[in-house]
């Protein structure tokens, strides 16, 4: 029997109505949007009356990620990058906005679905060593994972964990150590192989490198890329340094004082950075060719406090281009060329 298209079925199948979709051409895998966190603090000791204060670490940040890609999350110190990582994994609650995956608020779910999801959205941490149980064998951590979901029978598991092991470049033997008998890159690679047991859709990887040698954060940048391919994974890829974000990057959000700041493909933000914070992160990077001179950008005074954000831009305090409208208005997010968004006055 022929298969008969109704016009509906193909206007779900390809919303050529919807302006986000057709302009990116995909649909993103998870959808954040206007996130929030606010961490409330405790009045100044001796201070009854007044208005609560809070930490205002992460205030309205919309972005997408798109299926099989690296979206890098740039900033300084204390711009709210691991609170974004977090909040999607509800291990802290949001203050306010939504992030959608499947059609579903992940900030919505509770019970199953939430255990369900949770499964799908892993998270690698900085410090391999804090992050791994030292009284376990390394296949006991690994385990883990799969019994809390209930994966597989206990044979099942130990199979499922030596495959791992195996791909993330570690042998069998390693099954039956204990953290502290592994290097740092090796540690690594084990809290990599603890987030993937459950054959995860996003990876969030907060600072993934940052506490290893130079030498072995390029293996570990490979090996995630390998995996990538490998496992069609898509990462959320967290770094202070925007010359590592580089290198695994398709696209980088740079974000200053809770606020994202531009975002862009990644050729696109190094090529021709918009926002004066991203010029000067990029200025501070060495370049390949010590014979081409670049001048360094210094931004004059400390980052503000998230506890009293300056009003306007918050970057304005510190912003070499500062005029007297950032001192008063928040600029709105602009499109600049294809994809490549920027929220600052100067692009009017
Ligand atoms: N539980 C908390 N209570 C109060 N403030 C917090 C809490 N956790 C984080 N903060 C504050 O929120 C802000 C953002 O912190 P966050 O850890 O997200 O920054 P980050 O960009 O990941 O920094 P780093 O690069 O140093 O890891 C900081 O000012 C931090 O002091
Ligand atoms: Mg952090």
């Amino acid at each position: 029997m022929p298969n008969t298209v109704s016009l509906k079925d193909i206007s779900e199948k390809t919303p050529l109505f919807n302006r986000e979709e057709e302009h990116n051409e995909k649909i993103p895998i998870l959808d954040v949007q206007g996130l929030k966190k606010y961490y409330p603090v405790k009045k100044p000791f001796g201070q009854i009356r007044g208005e609560k204060r809070s930490v205002k670490a992460v205030d309205n940040v919309s972005f997408r990620l798109y299926e099989g890609e690296t979206y890098g999350l740039v900033g300084e110190s204390g711009c709210g990058k691991s609170t974004i990582g977090r909040t999607l994994l509800r291990l802290i609650e949001p203050t306010a906005g939504k992030a959608i995956y499947k059609n579903k608020d992940l900030f919505e779910l509770t019970g199953e679905n939430l255990r369900e999801v949770r499964q799908e959205l892993q998270m690698v941490f900085q410090d391999p060593y804090s992050s791994l149980n030292p009284r376990k064998r390394i296949g006991q951590t690994l385990e883990e994972p799969l019994t809390i979901h209930s994966i597989g029978t206990k044979k099942e598991r130990t199979e499922i964990v030596m495959e791992i092991l195996n791909k993330v470049g570690m042998q069998t033997d390693h099954y039956y150590r204990f953290p502290h008998e592994l290097s740092g890159g090796q540690r690594q690679r084990i809290g990599l192989a603890r987030s993937l047991v459950v054959n995860p859709k996003i990876i969030i990887a907060d600072e993934p490198v940052s506490a290893l040698d130079v030498s072995i954060q390029s293996q570990v940048i490979n090996l995630l890329q390998e995996l990538q391919e490998d496992l069609q994974l898509t990462y959320l890829f967290i770094a202070h340094d925007i010359s590592i974000v580089r290198y695994i990057s398709d696209r980088i959000g740079v974000m200053y004082l809770g606020n994202l700041v531009e975002e862009a493909p990644a050729d696109s933000l190094l090529a021709t950075p918009l926002h004066p914070y991203t010029q000067a992160l990029l200025s501070a990077v060495p370049l390949p060719n010590p014979l081409v001179k670049k001048e360094r950008i210094i931004l004059k005074g400390e980052i503000p406090s998230p506890l009293s954000p300056p009003p306007g831009c918050v970057f304005h305090t510190r912003c070499p281009s500062a005029m007297n409208v950032c001192k008063m208005e928040a600029p709105e997010k602009k499109e600049m060329s294809s994809n490549h968004f920027v929220s600052c006055h100067l692009y009017r």
